[in-house]
């Protein structure tokens, strides 16, 4: 089943016949060749395919497209400098994207070891 998804994408109106359940960065890139948008995880920890959904921050791997008919997206390219975006974003983001750099949450890196074991409080007493 295919459904046209009417949408805005960096102030240009844009029509794509998906899936209703394809994923927002999955449209971008293969529909619609925003390849600024990546995918990191695919699940929604690492913020590497965030775009601007009505102009609040999404992870486009957890939104599918039919949610975005009728709305606005503004993904990387639409934030370069002079955009009607710019004004949402702070100063050092707009250096940042400036410079070509995108936001990336890390999850902690987890140890391969075990910890070490913890030595319990001795408990005799020190009085005589
Ligand atoms: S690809 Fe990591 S949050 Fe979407």
């Amino acid at each position: 089943m295919s459904l046209l998804v009417t949408f805005g994408v960096n102030g240009q109106i844009a029509s794509v016949e998906v899936s209703p359940w394809k994923r927002l960065l999955d449209v971008l890139r293969e529909d619609l060749h925003l390849t600024g948008t990546k995918e990191g995880c695919g699940e929604g920890e690492c913020g590497a395919c965030t775009v601007l959904l009505d102009g609040v921050p999404v992870n486009s791997c957890l939104v599918a497209a039919g949610q975005c008919d009728g709305r606005a997206v503004t993904t990387v390219e639409g934030l370069a400098r002079g955009s009607a975006a710019e004004p949402l974003l702070h100063a050092v983001q707009r250096e940042l994207v400036a410079r070509g750099v995108f936001r990336l949450r890390m999850k902690p890196r987890m140890s391969s070891h075990s910890p070490e074991p913890v030595h319990p409080i001795s408990t005799q007493s020190t009085s005589s």
